[in-house]
């Protein structure tokens, strides 16, 4: 029978080459963003995923075989609060009851090698409280802090953190769902297509250890659009509560072997 899968974000970079991918490959796919989408939603409030979590319901009959939580921002504001863990983990969490209707259901987000890099705590453990005005206060309170992508870093690190608190419950792994996150390096999609024009940034990119063997090169979406497609896919029946650093090799650089 035809897979349906959902997929936000689809209206670039990451989002719309899974998209590609699984259209190619025979699936239905639900289409989730602000604009050029099936289902257009704004998943930064509550209100916008309740109202996503009803179409999708009516669109697919009741009945989701795979989500993948991939609708992200880069700002250094609140909105990316809102955005990256809310929006992706309220997305993961509406469309459960859906999944849990499918034969082989899957669920899968997008964290960041940006979840090892600096964050704030306080605003890490209040996201991961599922403190909403907490979390948006403190944003609001650590914005134009001196370190780069602070709230961004928070909110990857977070969510990542939420795939593991959750992936082997009751509620994913109990109920057959898979539930895993994919960390990405620099991709080239249009959330950093300019940020090689700051010079602060390219600073940092060359302050990695030297004698790193990395692979320097961005990867593209398509890239990480294929690992995204397995783990959604009935390939994947036991890969479960993991987070996959797909980043040329930077997160060995900076964990080496303090992680296996
Ligand atoms: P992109 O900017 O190309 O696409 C993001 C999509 O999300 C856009 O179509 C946008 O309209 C949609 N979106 C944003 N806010 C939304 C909202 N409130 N409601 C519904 N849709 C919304 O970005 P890209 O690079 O494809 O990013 C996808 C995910 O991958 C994000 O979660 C991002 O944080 C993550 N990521 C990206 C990396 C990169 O280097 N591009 C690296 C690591 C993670």
């Amino acid at each position: 029978m035809e897979r349906v899968s959902v997929v936000t974000g689809v209206a670039s970079g990451i989002g719309k080459a899974t998209a590609e991918l699984l259209r190619l490959r025979g699936e239905r796919v639900i289409g989730v963003d602000l604009h050029d989408a099936d289902v257009i939603a704004d998943l930064s409030s509550p209100e916008g995923l309740e109202a996503m979590v009803r179409d999708v319901d009516a669109a697919s009959g009741g009945v989701v075989d795979s989500v993948y939580s991939i609708a992200g921002v880069l700002v250094d504001s609140p909105l990316t609060v809102k955005v990256n863990f809310f929006g992706m983990v309220g997305t993961l969490v509406g469309l459960r009851p859906l999944l849990a209707k499918s034969e082989a259901p899957r669920a899968q987000g997008i964290a960041s090698l940006a979840s090892i890099s600096p964050v704030d705590d306080e605003l890490v453990d209040a996201m991961l409280a599922g403190e909403r005005d907490a979390a948006l206060a403190r944003a609001e309170a650590i914005v134009g802090s001196q370190i780069p992508f602070f709230i961004y870093n928070s909110t990857k690190q977070a969510f990542a953190r939420w795939v593991r608190r959750h992936a082997a419950t009751p509620e994913w792994a109990g109920a057959s769902i898979t539930l895993n996150a994919v960390a990405p390096g620099a991709v080239l999609t249009p959330m950093i297509a300019t940020m090689f024009d700051d010079p602060q940034i390219v600073d940092e990119q060359e302050a990695i250890p030297a004698g790193s063997a990395l692979l320097k090169d961005v990867a593209q979406p398509s890239e990480i659009a294929a690992l995204l497609g397995w783990l959604g896919s009935t390939a994947n029946s036991h890969l479960c509560g993991q987070i996959i650093f797909i980043d040329g090799g930077s997160e060995v650089v900076m964990r080496q072997d303090s992680t296996w």
